[in-house]
């Protein structure tokens, strides 16, 4: 059993020198596991080591566990000297060049429809109104009755209605934060409340879930011409600066008067052409005086206050700011589209 051991150690060491020091990984591997191997001749012999009588098992355990020691460290020191030289081979041969620009991550940008209702907001608190919010889902009485459209109002088939519950809704417009933030708030209020909204209304230039910007102005002496005054300052710094406004009588429940805003064409300069539909003027909101009923919900006293209010879409804003035919486009996550903005 000694010289077994002996012979399998002086074997080992010698195939592995006569390898020589340009041998590639895999052969001094394959050398390493005929000896070191679960088969290998050494692990055969250690395992044979049972048959042996005790007295002779501890002496021939040294020697075998020295063997093993002795090839596993020859193994080791072949393969690190081989390492060593493919380190400093690929020192030698590549080089990194420092030159090359680097790969930028790709980092989001703000939706155009974001974008659009921040630059509304910003005008807006340029002319020292502040920016109130109120819930998506709203009651019947704020977004419909407070708004003077009692139950068996026609203008409630205006706006189809998403219900999630008798008395609950999804709100329709952003109109009954005016209701909330004058029942919280004493005039004067110049306050604009920027929102989701929510109709059953599915086409080219309508989503069931869109985005409003309501105005609001009250105190003691609003009048028409103060309406005037700020959507024309809004929309000039909005489109272009000599754009002209045109006001329409028009009927909503909450106002009186009503009128329905138009903006002089500024994509044929008034000429006529397929976004104005060749009448040179483009929709652009819906505004009035607010009617004394809702100030009466509100506890307001109509005799003592006055106010205008306005509300204005602003997929519609943005889509003729950026020249976008389709609302769908705002919600499809596109980022070739996107990446425009
Ligand atoms: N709430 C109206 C709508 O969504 C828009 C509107 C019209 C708001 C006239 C107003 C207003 O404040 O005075 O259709």
């Amino acid at each position: 059993m000694i010289e077994a051991l002996n012979a399998i150690r002086d074997e080992a060491l010698r195939r592995l020198a006569e390898l020589g020091a340009d041998a590639p990984e895999a052969e001094i591997r394959d050398l390493r596991a005929r000896y070191l191997g679960r088969e290998g001749s050494l692990s055969v012999a250690m395992r044979g080591m049972g048959k042996l009588p005790a007295s002779e098992r501890p002496e021939i355990g040294r020697l075998a566990n020295e063997v093993k020691g002795a090839i596993e460290e020859a193994f080791e020191t072949a393969q690190g000297a081989l390492a060593a030289r493919e380190r400093a081979q690929s020192l030698a041969s590549e080089r990194v060049d420092v030159t090359l620009p680097g790969r930028t991550p790709a980092i989001g940008r703000v939706h155009p429809l974001t974008q659009t209702a921040e630059r509304a907001t910003e005008i807006f608190v340029g002319l020292g109104f502040s920016v109130a919010e109120g819930p998506d889902v709203e009651t019947d009485y704020n977004n419909f009755e407070a708004l003077n459209i009692p139950r068996d109002h026609p203008a409630r088939e205006l706006q189809d209605t998403f219900y999630v519950a008798d008395d609950i809704v999804l709100r329709t417009h952003t109109s009954p934060v005016q209701i909330r933030t004058m029942k919280q708030r004493k005039p004067p209020l110049r306050v604009i409340a920027p929102g989701t909204v929510y109709r059953r209304d599915d086409d080219v230039t309508h989503s069931p879930m869109f985005l409003q910007i309501e105005g609001f102005m009250v105190d003691e002496k609003v009048t028409f011409g103060d309406l005037k005054g700020v959507l024309t300052a809004f929309l000039q710094e909005m489109f272009d600066k000599g754009t002209r406004l045109r006001f329409r009588p028009s009927y909503f429940p909450f106002v009186e008067p009503g009128a329905e805003v138009d903006i002089e064409c500024f994509l044929c300069r008034a000429k006529g052409c397929r976004v104005c539909k060749g009448t040179a003027w483009i929709e652009i909101l819906g505004a009035g005086m607010i009617h004394p009923e809702v100030f009466r919900a509100v506890g307001y006293d109509p005799a003592a206050c006055s106010g205008f209010a306005f509300g204005m879409g602003i997929e519609r804003i943005a889509m003729l700011r950026y020249g976008v035919n389709d609302i769908r486009h705002f919600y499809e996550n596109d980022q070739n589209f996107l990446e425009q903005f």
